[in-house]
């Protein structure tokens, strides 16, 4: 047995529908100045009718098996992160097993909502290090446009559709050096839809269309830099490890004031810290593994540096992985 788990290969994927912040002026009360000042985006990417988020799964699931120099036939674990599934059941992950023509490995969803890579890529980890798979294929996919009142300028705004993927291997060498999961329920009603499939969707007093994302951004967001802030140290002091010994932030792309605070928190510059909230908007599960493959793909990160990967969502759920590329 190996005992480490390494990502040996990334990929992401965005449709190719975008709608710009002038496209949401014209939708609800809002301005591009507005949009870029408060949260830095500045496009989204939108799924059209009948993609589904396996598609977008699938694209940049195929990406990454490429880049890793392999073929869907060594993938023996698939683990998906998502919230926006295909269907009820079976899982997207399972979808998704199908479309790459692979046969009987484990295959199943993670749901935690923004913090989703996060869990999945932890999960398919213990895996890998005790040998019960040796090339997983880790991805966090999202149609969350689906559960957007594009009516409600403090939630449509925000959200986007996109998918990222990592293939993640036995290894001699770290890789992964440590994982951070945590959630606490007692805030589900700050970010959250009311309605669903057990609950339903005739809710009194739902305060809005129970099929959509409600969030009370403000409290979101101190809430976020808090635990954000938090996590950064407890991952730091698991690994006996100095802000500085940390190359590249690669953080959830939810609002740019966020990874601001978060970086500064790190006392790193933000040429350090991966940033494509601009492009994409918040894509939920999506991206952490869409910021990663964008760098990686650029050239910015390089084999053998050190990475913090972090997430904050509904739950709330939030945690970090940091791993040597
Ligand atoms: O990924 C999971 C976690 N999610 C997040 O991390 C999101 C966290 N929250 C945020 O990113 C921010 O709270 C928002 C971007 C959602 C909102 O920014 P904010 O600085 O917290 O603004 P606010 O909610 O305090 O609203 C400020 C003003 C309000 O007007 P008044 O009451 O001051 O007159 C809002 O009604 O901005 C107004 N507003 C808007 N104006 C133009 C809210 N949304 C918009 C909008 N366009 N889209």
């Amino acid at each position: 047995m190996k005992g480490f788990a390494r990502i040996t290969g990334t990929g992401s994927y965005l449709p190719d529908k975008v709608l710009t912040n002038k496209d949401l002026e014209a939708m609800v009360e809002t301005t591009d100045q507005w949009i870029r000042e408060r949260t830095g985006i500045v496009k989204r990417h939108i799924a059209v009718d009948g993609q589904t988020t396996c598609d977008l799964a699938e694209q940049a699931a195929r990406r990454a098996i490429e880049a890793a120099g392999r073929t869907p036939q060594d993938i023996d674990l698939i683990v998906l992160a998502t919230t926006t599934p295909d269907k009820i059941f079976p899982s997207t992950a399972c979808l998704l097993q199908q479309r790459l023509d692979i046969h009987g490995c484990a295959a199943f969803d993670v749901q935690a909502v923004c913090t989703g890579f996060i869990y999945a890529l932890a999960v398919a980890e213990k895996f890998v290090k005790t040998g019960a798979a040796k090339c997983a294929l880790v991805i966090g996919a999202e149609t969350f446009s689906r559960v957007i009142d594009w009516t409600d300028r403090g939630t449509c705004v925000l959200f986007g559709d996109g998918a990222g993927a990592v293939v993640l291997e036995a290894s001699d060498s770290p890789g992964i050096l440590s994982t951070h999961l945590h959630a606490d329920g007692a805030y589900e009603t700050l970010l959250h839809t009311p309605g669903g499939v057990s609950r339903g969707y005739d809710i009194q007093d739902a305060g809005g269309d129970p099929r959509f994302t409600q969030m009370k951004g403000n409290e979101v967001f101190k809430m976020a830099v808090n635990t954000l802030g938090r996590i950064v140290d407890e991952t730091l002091q698991a690994n006996d490890m100095k802000k500085s010994d940390v190359d590249w932030l690669v953080p959830h792309q939810a609002n740019i004031r966020i990874i601001n605070a978060t970086a500064r928190k790190l006392s790193m510059s933000m040429d350090k810290v991966v940033v494509t909230v601009d492009q994409h908007g918040n894509t939920s599960a999506a991206s952490v593994p869409l910021a990663l493959d964008t760098a990686v793909r650029d050239g910015r990160i390089q084999p053998g540096e050190v990475l913090l990967l972090e997430a904050f969502g509904g739950g709330f759920t939030w945690g970090s992985v940091l791993l040597k590329f």
